[in-house]
């Protein structure tokens, strides 16, 4: 290259100005400065760096180490030793007691030398620079008090490098150029806790890919059932990539041997069961797919028949308290006793052997009972509807479904509003009554599960079912677009704070102050949040957190896209086989 071209090229990469001042650079616009470690504790903790580097801040960080020649520092040592020993030997000539101080010194020393003489530590010349960046002064003593308290709470101590800013910065850029030369000596293994590239990463070797890391383009890969529960919740706002999210877990949680049961609100996954052999039922006022909430399941080795009929009668009094609306307690008592009087009149009581194997009633039998029973008409009148009637074609028959394939999906898009959280009871109900009965590692994906928190009875019921379902291998999937309701209300944000997993979408404005607090967000993060492009988030996992991008390879787009130009595409595609 000729000299006037290699100028222009120069030119053209340059800042427009360079102002050197007495603690920052100011490059064109932007603001530098250069901060240096001087001093460090006795012991360093594995990681101590990593809040540093995973700042949401801009930050350059310089590390220099310089091995030192064995031979010299072990005669630094010995000198320095044989200095402490004077000392101590003419403590006690005097009289005086041991000064743990010396002490202490001594047996370091003593310690290191044996180290180095071996060759199991070796000495260094470490120098850390920090260059942070900024818009303003201001900016710049902002991020730097916010290192500075980082690092003193470590007992590490950093200081501007004043009237040295230009050395600063050429010794922060990668030249390899330490013009600073603010050093301190330093072993192997404290140096070795320096390791900058160790955080951040949420990468196992075992599980799935959630999507890529947007901090480093990593992997994020995981496995949710090596958390304490395998619970996870999905909250972002409508179009942020929720249930698409969901569909490539399932996706490649079906590929690793697990098994999977969607709730369907909205027709979103039918297309995913049919392409992976799964099974698809639709649950409405029409259609020919029954659970009957009788339904009692086997006990299993540890638990009490007698328990098990009990637990059944209260996941019924909730159920009914959605169905009828509010009761009196007297009301409720009335209907606790049709209830048992139901079953028993199917000679199912507690007392009865293997009462689980005998055709349990029907919400028919429920009606007769109540009917016939004192105080128990007004109940009775509002239970009518659902066994007569349209209402009588969706309950009030016995159970045709099974948990047979792999894959099975729920949809309940046609039952009517009024009608759905009754319906997701009853399907979470059947879901956990026959999970139980073989352990496998399932997850209950629960979309649009905000319909759940319309009634105290249903959030409770969910909430107790994410509670219980780590004993049985299932994890649960709780998804939805309603925020509001779910920190509204007890059992919703208890749903959130038990899950070991969480994902954040694109949020709106109005809730993420909330949001900011429930998950201890920073400002930046929640900015992330309010910017997301579809399919961005953040991904909790434990005290861990990333900012992910969701990603589907092109085949497993075509299988769980939900765009409708695209998927008008794919229809024709098909129909022109
Ligand atoms: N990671 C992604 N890559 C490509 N397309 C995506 C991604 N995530 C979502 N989409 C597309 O964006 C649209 C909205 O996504 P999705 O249906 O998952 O949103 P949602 O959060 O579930 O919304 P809602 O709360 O309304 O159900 C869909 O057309 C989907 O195919
Ligand atoms: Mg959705």
């Amino acid at each position: 290259m000729n000299e006037q071209k290699r100028q222009k090229l120069l030119d053209v990469i340059a800042p427009p100005a360079i102002d050197i001042e007495l603690d920052h650079v100011k490059l064109g616009n932007v603001f530098v400065r250069t901060l240096f470690v001087f001093s460090y504790p006795r012991f360093l903790a594995q990681n101590w760096m990593s809040p540093i580097i995973n700042m949401d801040q801009t930050v350059d960080i310089s590390i220099f180490m310089n091995p030192v020649s064995t031979e010299k520092i072990l005669k630094q040592l010995q000198s320095r030793l044989t200095g402490i020993e004077a000392e101590m030997m003419e403590r006690e000539e005097k009289g005086m007691i041991r000064d743990p101080v010396l002490d202490t010194a001594y047996r370091n020393i003593e310690d290191l030398r044996d180290k180095m003489q071996t060759a199991e530590e070796k000495m260094f010349q470490f120098g850390l620079y920090i260059l942070i960046y900024g818009k303003s002064k201001e900016e710049l003593d902002k991020t730097e008090n916010s290192i500075r308290s980082i690092l003193e709470s470590r007992l590490v101590y950093v200081k501007q490098a004043v009237y040295q800013q230009g050395e600063g910065l050429l010794s922060g850029i990668p030249l390899n150029l330490d013009e600073l030369k603010v050093t301190r000596s330093m072993n192997t293994s404290p140096l070795s806790s320096t390791f900058p590239f160790v955080s951040f990463d949420l990468s196992d070797d075992k599980g799935i890919l959630y999507g890529i890391n947007r901090h480093n383009s990593s992997l994020v890969l995981f496995d949710r059932f090596s958390l304490e529960n395998a619970n996870t919740v999905i909250l972002g706002k409508s179009g942020g990539g929720k249930s698409y999210a969901v569909k490539l877990e399932i996706l490649r949680s079906l590929m690793l041997g697990t098994d999977v049961i969607v709730i369907d609100p909205e027709n979103e996954y039918q297309y995913l069961a049919e392409t992976t052999g799964g099974s698809f039922f639709k649950v409405s006022l029409t259609s020919g797919d029954h659970i009957n909430p009788f339904d009692l399941p086997a006990p299993q080795k540890d638990e009490d028949p007698k328990e098990l009929l009990r637990a059944n009668i209260i996941t019924l009094i909730g159920l009914l308290k959605i169905m009828l609306g509010s009761m009196t307690p007297e009301e409720e008592s009335i209907l606790n006793e049709a209830i048992n009087q139901t079953y028993a009149s199917r000679d199912i009581t507690p007392g009865t052997p293997n009462f689980w194997e005998i055709t349990p009633p029907l919400m028919q039998d429920l009606f007769t009972v109540l009917e016939n029973m004192e105080g128990g008409e007004s109940l009775a009148q509002r239970l009518q509807k659902y066994t007569t009637g349209v209402y009588s074609g969706f309950l009030n028959k016995q159970t045709n479904v099974q948990l047979k394939t792999r894959l099975v999906v729920f949809n309940i898009r046609d039952m009517e509003d009024d009608l759905r959280p009754v319906a997701m009871y009853i399907i979470i109900n059947f879901i956990w009554t026959n999970i139980r009965k073989e352990l496998k590692k399932r997850i209950l994906a629960i979309d649009e599960a905000w319909w759940m928190l319309q009634h105290p009875e249903s959030a409770a019921f969910l909430f107790g079912i994410a509670k219980r379902a780590r004993k049985y291998y299932l994890g649960v999937s709780t998804i939805t677009q309603d925020i509001e309701d779910f920190m509204n209300s007890d059992y919703g944000r208890a749903i959130i704070t038990n899950s070991s997993l969480q994902i954040l979408m694109k949020q709106h404005a109005a809730t993420i102050d909330k949001l900011q607090q429930i998950f201890n967000l920073t400002d930046e993060e929640k900015y992330l949040l309010l910017e997301n492009n579809v399919g961005e988030g953040l991904f909790f996992a434990g005290t861990k957190h990333v900012a992910i991008k969701v990603v589907a390879s092109y085949v497993e787009d075509q299988i769980i896209t939900s765009d409708p130009e695209q998927l008008l595409q794919i229809q024709k595609e098909k129909e022109g086989e």
